[in-house]
């Protein structure tokens, strides 16, 4: 696996040290409240796991498995839910977390459809964000590193299924994806 990496982008200890940071925020802002806590599978199942276990308020955890349509295929960006929420989110207070943010396309859908089921409010948390590829305009509350707009993998993020258990976030050569 490791000769598949360009260059480590971030290694387990910044990784560890962010997923500190961006759990003591949620903690002060959830101070009173009981959010639930929703991963966007299956990019963000490592993400999930740590920073869940940095929040230091009650809460809950849910799972949603979506398909985008690829770019260019659907202008609606409309997304197909394979695994739904397993309770109502009405009136919750939800945090939806990510691995990483590109187009935007798939998660701006999904916002609305969850707002549309009465929810009280929904933050976005994604640990990585391309900003250069984004389409649509999309706010979020906390987030990790900025990235270039690069093909990055481990940490949860694959290629073609592999490479999500690497503990580290490195650039894939691009020869492994058959671009040089
Ligand atoms: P979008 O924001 O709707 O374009 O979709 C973002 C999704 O594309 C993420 O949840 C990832 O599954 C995938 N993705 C985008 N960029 C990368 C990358 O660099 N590595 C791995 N997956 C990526
Ligand atoms: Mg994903």
């Amino acid at each position: 696996m490791k000769n598949d990496i360009k260059e480590v982008l971030f290694t387990e200890e910044q990784l560890r040290q962010k997923v500190d940071e961006l759990g003591a925020q949620i903690t002060a802002d959830y101070q009173g409240k009981n959010p639930l806590i929703v991963s966007v599978l299956k990019g963000s199942y490592v993400f999930m796991a740590d920073l869940t276990r940095r929040i230091d308020v009650p809460c809950q955890v849910d799972f949603m498995v979506v398909s985008s349509y690829g770019a260019g295929t659907k202008t609606s960006g409309e997304v197909q839910i394979i695994k739904d929420l397993e309770n109502s989110i009405d009136g919750r207070d939800l945090i939806i977390v990510e691995d990483i943010l590109d187009s935007g396309v798939t998660l701006s859908y999904l916002m609305k459809v969850l707002a549309a089921r009465g929810a009280n409010s929904i933050r976005l948390c994604t640990l990585l964000s391309k900003p250069e590829r984004r389409k649509v305009d999309i706010r979020v509350d906390y987030l990790g590193f900025e990235i270039p707009d690069e093909f990055v993998v481990g940490y949860g993020l694959d290629f073609a299924e592999r490479y999500r258990n690497l503990p580290y976030i490195g650039i894939l050569k691009p020869s492994v994806y058959g671009e040089a």
